[in-house]
């Protein structure tokens, strides 16, 4: 069965695009209960950026803290039922942030249709009814949650996304101006996630055509950004980063990742690390996964200056490396794409507790 993959509606990019918010969203606003939700990650709470929100007097902005954790069911079921209690059914909902946030206005625009926990919704095509109108906004580049099937959510059993046609946004606005607040080793991290989404899509069971021609794009993007003659944080290089965070996506809608994002959704679920932060920590010592790719990667590193420490593994109790592995053995289509459909017959926690023994 070859993947069926729904596109987002609709793309504004470009610089000050942001301010199109307004106008876009005028043809939406008598749906439903005739008032907007505006998801927006708590750091720009009381900087410039929030004073240009198009929110109107009947509208709900939440500043939402993502800083330390990544995103979580309860965090959205509270939300939800917030909104429903005091507003009733939005018209539509805005995510303005990083991946968290885009996966938190996505999940949340299925969460006002649909009953229960949004447990009850993570995986493949659970969800019952098609969610409201929702726009994803990026103030950072490199996750491709502006694009994916995905709202990932960490519940109490497990790390997993909401996933089916309807998650997707209606409606992204990728202006690269949103870029040029993001901290140094951020904006190191997050763009990794894309460049290591290229790689791990090229390197495994499902890679194909498709998904080549936007990950050559997105790579050749991410090389210019990190290494190139003009390398560094520029608005000529957030104009790249942005759709290479795009295309990296793309790729991986018609491919699949790999260890790396194995790993790191045992990281994230077992300790709350950040997702594109546990990635670069996991993919430094997955050279017989990705080969040179890592040494690129280590030069990207050593050109930045970029924070990333070695020898965490020492403090882990071998309880807390069980519980990792556990979540990341977990991960079937990971391994079938990593490893082969016989990944099982070759492959086993033990030899993914060895890899977080590295870290
Ligand atoms: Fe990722």
């Amino acid at each position: 069965m070859h993947k069926n993959f729904k596109n987002i509606d609709k793309i504004v990019y470009g610089k000050g695009a942001f301010n199109q918010i307004d106008d876009i969203l005028a043809a939406k606003r008598d749906e439903n209960d005739k008032f907007m939700v505006f998801i927006v990650d708590k750091y720009f709470e009381g900087k410039e950026l929030a004073d240009r929100i198009p929110a109107h007097a009947e509208d709900m902005v939440f500043f939402e803290d993502i800083d330390q954790y990544e995103p979580t069911t309860d965090q959205v079921d509270n939300l939800r039922d917030k909104i429903l209690a005091e507003k009733g059914v939005p018209a539509g909902i805005i995510g303005i942030g990083g991946g968290s946030i885009m996966d938190i206005a996505k999940a949340l625009s299925l969460m006002v249709t649909n009953e229960g926990s949004s447990q009850l919704y993570q995986g493949l095509n659970l969800v019952k009814k098609a969610g409201v109108y929702h726009m994803g906004v990026p103030t950072v580049a490199g996750t491709g949650a502006e694009c994916s099937m995905t709202a990932v959510l960490t519940g109490p059993v497990k790390k997993l996304g909401l996933k089916c046609d309807w998650t997707v946004f209606n409606q992204a606005v990728l202006d690269p101006e949103l870029l040029s607040t993001v901290d140094t080793n951020q904006w190191f991290y997050t763009g990794m996630d894309c460049y290591i989404h290229c790689i791990e899509a090229e390197s495994g069971l499902y890679f194909n055509a498709y998904s080549k021609a936007y990950g050559d794009q997105a790579l050749a993007l991410c090389r210019e950004v990190y290494l190139g003659e003009n390398a560094g944080q520029n608005l000529e290089n957030d104009e790249k980063l942005m759709i290479a965070s795009l295309f990296g996506g793309l790729s991986l809608t018609y491919s699949e990742v790999g260890a790396c994002h194995a790993l790191s959704y045992g990281l994230s679920k077992i300790l709350g690390t950040r997702h594109g932060y546990a990635n670069c920590l996991a993919f430094y010592h997955l050279e017989e996964f990705y080969g040179d790719a890592v040494n690129e990667f280590k030069s990207m590193i050593e050109k930045h200056n970029v924070d990333l420490p070695q020898g965490l593994s020492k403090e882990w109790s071998e309880e807390t490396i069980d519980a990792m592995a556990e979540v990341a053995y977990n991960l079937p289509h990971m391994w079938n794409h990593a490893i082969g459909l016989d990944w099982k017959e070759k492959w086993t926690k033990e030899d993914i507790k060895k890899l977080y023994r590295r870290l």
